[in-house]
């Protein structure tokens, strides 16, 4: 089903000034550029809900976004990006590490990975950190309209096989592009039943 409702909440420097939502929270996190900013907007259909730019570093900090009134969507600063000062790229990065590790109300993370590129090792490494603090991921690939579909296969195979030198078996994986749409019912209806399979929990 369609978002019925997005709504901006705020942008928070620090976890500590993140709102006691008490609501299940989901998080876009990856490198900059990868296209978070955009698939938030693709999901709730709106252009200009979360802001995007071509220049990687766009977004700086914890952006909350209250979706059906029922659920949040952080959208999270990218990680990796050379072109920040030093201090800045060090504050980045430490934000993010409070953030997946510390935020209770955190329920799943989406690591976007841009469908175009090899398997990088900063996501790889990312990804082993949250395996092994047991921070529970799916892989969304972003920007699927750049490449064709045999293209996508290939890349996949690679990554599959990145993947599996670590892990037993892979994290729900999606394919998605903020350009045409693709993917996003599917994302929205794997958080939907994640959030019902929570409201049912004793
Ligand atoms: P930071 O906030 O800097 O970490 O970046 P981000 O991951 O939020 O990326 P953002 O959404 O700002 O997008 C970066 C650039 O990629 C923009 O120029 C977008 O228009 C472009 N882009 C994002 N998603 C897609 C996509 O699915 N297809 C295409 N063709 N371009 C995309
Ligand atoms: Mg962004």
């Amino acid at each position: 089903m369609p978002l019925r409702k997005a709504e901006f909440i705020g942008s928070f420097p620090k976890l500590s000034l993140a709102p006691d939502t008490g609501k299940p929270e989901y998080a876009f996190i990856g490198r900059s550029n990868v296209g978070k900013s955009s698939l938030l907007n693709a999901l709730a259909n709106q252009k200009n809900l979360a802001k995007t730019s071509s220049r990687p570093g766009k977004t700086q900090m914890l952006n909350y976004f209250l979706m059906d009134d029922g659920w949040y969507l952080v959208d999270l600063p990218g990680y990796g990006f050379a072109k920040v000062s030093k201090p800045m790229r060090e504050k980045l990065q430490k934000l993010i590490h409070t953030y997946v590790a510390k935020r209770t109300s955190l329920i799943q993370l989406f690591v976007l990975l841009d469908c175009r590129h090899e398997p990088q090792r900063i996501d790889l490494e990312f990804m082993e950190w949250l395996g092994e603090n047991g921070i529970p991921f799916a892989m969304v690939f972003t920007k699927a309209d750049k490449i064709s579909k045999v293209q996508w296969q290939k890349n996949f195979a690679v990554y599959r096989k990145a993947m599996l030198k670590t892990w037993e078996s892979l994290p729900p994986v999606f394919l998605t592009s903020s350009e045409t749409g693709q993917g996003a019912e599917e994302l929205l209806e794997y958080i939907e039943a994640t959030n019902q399979r929570l409201a049912e929990l004793p």
